[in-house]
């Protein structure tokens, strides 16, 4: 056995010695034709015969098979590159938002959220948001048929955030909004904000400038400038609109800044009292500033995005670029 240069060799020898036809068994079978005082020598020197095959027959069995796996390593070529494993990795959004609240979590902030599905009362008339206001119209906002709606803003997280808790407030608050808008480059029917809320004692408009210059540094570098341009938002006052200047070509003017040199990131202001009315804060005791950033702006700048629409096709070989 010892000497069978390999395992199918070793195969014929065991069917040869042990296999149901093989010699061992064929011994076995002579047993019943000896005499019997005979019999218990013959039958312990065949088994005896039987174990020694075996043994020998295994031992065997592991040099080749070791002998098979030192050949096989010698064959590896070490230097070739490895398999490709399809790595997925985060889409552009939400690579956005982790960035986002990472950097406002440096400044204190906490993460909070809300539905989607809102009711008209978190969404607009707890943020100061007359009737008559043009964005409550149904050509603006999706209604549900029970009277809710998509919420066309994070703001209302300002609103349920307020309701459960008593003042200091320092949140950020991402997720998907919704509006009527007709797709074009730079607007979606279904996007992203994400949402920041300061309350405290003597919170001023001069934190929220500081605070968001730091974040637009943080996020996109140290040459970026940042713009506050008055504005009007029923539940801010004053109110700002923050502009960053354009990543993709430094301010000169490009596609994505629409020649301008500047990108529309934010509405943001100095929470207005009626606000604060309206979840049960003293206006009197508290000031705040809030801001509403639209992420999918911020990726479009900072990967140089020239469609919004891009970001919502799925084509990964588009995607997987960032
Ligand atoms: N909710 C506003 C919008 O969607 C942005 C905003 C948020 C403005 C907070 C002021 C304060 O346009």
């Amino acid at each position: 056995m010892s000497a069978a240069p390999d395992a199918t060799a070793l195969e014929v020898l065991r069917i040869r010695y042990l296999g149901r036809k093989g010699v061992v068994p064929s011994l076995m079978e002579r047993l019943r034709e000896l005499p019997p005082e005979q019999r218990r020598a013959f039958g312990q020197a065949v088994n005896s015969l039987k174990e020694t095959l075996a043994r020998a027959l295994s031992d065997r069995k592991r040099e080749l098979d070791e002998a098979e796996v030192s050949r096989a390593r010698a064959d590896i070529d070490w230097t070739l590159p490895g398999e490709w494993r399809g790595v997925g990795r985060l889409h552009p959004v939400t690579q956005i938002i982790e960035r986002s609240v990472r950097i406002f979590r440096s400044l204190g902030f906490t993460v909070a959220t809300g539905p989607d599905v809102e009711t008209v009362h978190n969404n607009f008339d707890a943020l100061n948001t007359p009737p008559d206001h043009p964005s409550r119209d149904p050509q603006d906002t999706f209604y549900l048929e029970n009277g809710d709606l998509l919420r066309c803003h994070t703001s209302p997280v300002q609103v349920r955030y307020m309701m459960s808790r008593s003042p200091p407030v320092r949140i950020v608050a991402p997720g998907r909004c919704y509006r009527r808008d007709t797709p074009d480059a730079t607007h979606s029917a279904n996007f992203h904000q994400i949402e920041g809320l300061y309350v405290d004692r003597s919170v001023s408009l001069a934190d929220l400038k500081g605070d968001l210059s730091y974040f637009a540094r943080e996020l996109m570098g140290p040459e970026v400038r940042v713009r506050f341009r008055p504005h009007f938002f029923p539940f801010t006052e004053p109110s700002v609109e923050v502009d960053f200047s354009c990543h993709v070509c430094r301010g000169a003017g490009c596609r994505v800044c629409k020649q301008s040199g500047w990108i529309e990131i934010a509405g943001a202001g100095m929470v207005h009292p009626n606000v604060f009315r309206a979840v049960g804060y003293d206006p009197e005791a508290v000031t705040g500033y809030a801001f509403g950033m639209g992420i999918e702006r911020i990726a479009m700048v900072l990967f140089g995005i020239p469609d919004i629409r891009l970001l919502y096709e799925n084509d990964l070989r588009y995607l997987s670029q960032f």
